[in-house]
């Protein structure tokens, strides 16, 4: 039985089980169908080997030894990766300015971090890719790469890869978990690094705080998955996961993502500064304002709220949900700014 299927088959045993709500709505009416579906371990049919079979049929969507479902974000899959292929005292290394997840990750695992830097794409303000130049791999354990970046700076992962001798290859890819499902989108790490961490709330329609770890090598990340992860899983979160890979891979989630693409291409037809290597991720900006002016502006004239802006830049972040009629505003906006 699926996950989803293992919801909709609701148990009538009378329970003097946790969860304590009892399937009843009593504490907070906007969330009625959680409340319902949300069953613990005892509740349902064998809710083990629906998860099981749920994982394995994602991991051959995804070609991958095992991806792993996760209700903690990427987070979780970082920490697990790291505490997965390494011993206390072993050599980290991880870009200084990383996702804090990183270096908590190295602590943790008790290893030692040692870091890289990243330079600054000039007239951005935002953080360049990794280059194998720039990793020292010397008495390394596991290298920590970001890619793409939260602005959509992409990384050669298989030019990394190739220098990883003796090291493991960890890739967060928690902004790129939609690249899978296009040849339109940046190549995606995964089968190429040795373990890999996407986001599925971040771009892919998936609830917060839903993601995957990819593993592609002979370790298994189940037992440090075990050691950071509750033993009282969220079935409607797991399961909503399993719905998510099912749209992704569908007909029609493709043609949702692919009228994405095709409507943010003709957005960058206009005469405006485009960046990044991430069309999903619009990163803009304009000459004669700094990147601060620009997201007020967008905010203060056309209500458009971005995700992040530096000095020189703004993004605007989009996602499988991003709605035609957002990105016409947006190019109503950027037509008139230009
Ligand atoms: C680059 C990067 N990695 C990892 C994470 C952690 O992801 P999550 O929120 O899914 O735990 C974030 C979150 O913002 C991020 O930006």
């Amino acid at each position: 039985m699926s996950l989803i299927g293992l919801l909709r088959k609701q148990n009538r045993k009378t329970l003097f089980t946790t969860p304590s709500h009892g399937q009843k709505l009593f504490i907070f009416s906007k969330l009625r169908n959680l409340y319902k579906y949300d069953i613990s371990e005892t509740d349902a049919h064998d809710p083990q080997t629906a998860l099981h079979k749920a994982q394995e049929k994602v991991s051959n969507i995804y070609g991958t030894k095992y991806t792993h479902f996760l209700t903690n974000g990427s987070t979780s899959g970082i920490i697990a990766s790291v505490l997965a292929c390494t011993n206390k005292g072993d050599k980290v290394l991880l870009w200084r300015n990383a996702h804090p997840s990183h270096l908590n990750a190295v602590k943790l695992a008790g290893c030692e971090p040692v870091f890289y830097d990243l330079p600054i794409i000039k007239g951005w303000g935002i953080p360049d890719k990794t280059t194998p130049d720039l990793l020292n791999l010397n008495g390394i354990k596991a290298v920590i790469i970001t890619s793409p970046t939260y602005e959509g700076i992409v990384s050669d992962i298989k030019a990394i890869k190739a220098v990883c001798k003796n090291a493991y290859l960890i890739v967060d890819e928690a902004h790129g978990a939609l690249y899978p499902f296009s040849d339109k989108l940046p190549q995606s790490a995964i089968n190429i690094a040795d373990f890999t961490i996407q986001s599925l709330h971040k771009t892919a329609g998936g609830l917060n705080p839903t993601a995957l770890l990819h593993v592609t090598c002979d370790l298994d990340a189940s037992k440090s998955l075990s050691m950071i992860n509750t033993t009282s899983p969220s079935y409607p979160i797991l399961a909503s996961i399993e719905a998510n890979i099912n749209y992704l891979n569908s007909a029609r989630g493709r043609r949702q993502l692919n009228n994405l693409i095709l409507n943010l291409e003709d957005l960058r037809k206009i005469n405006f500064d485009f960046g990044g290597d991430d069309i999903t991720k619009i990163l803009i900006k304009k000459e004669g304002l700094t990147g601060y002016e620009l997201s007020e502006k967008l905010f203060e004239e056309f209500n458009i709220e971005d995700e992040k802006t530096n000095e020189h830049s703004t993004m605007l972040l989009c996602g499988i949900g991003t709605s035609e009629r957002n990105l016409e505003k947006l190019k109503r906006a950027l037509i008139k700014l230009s």
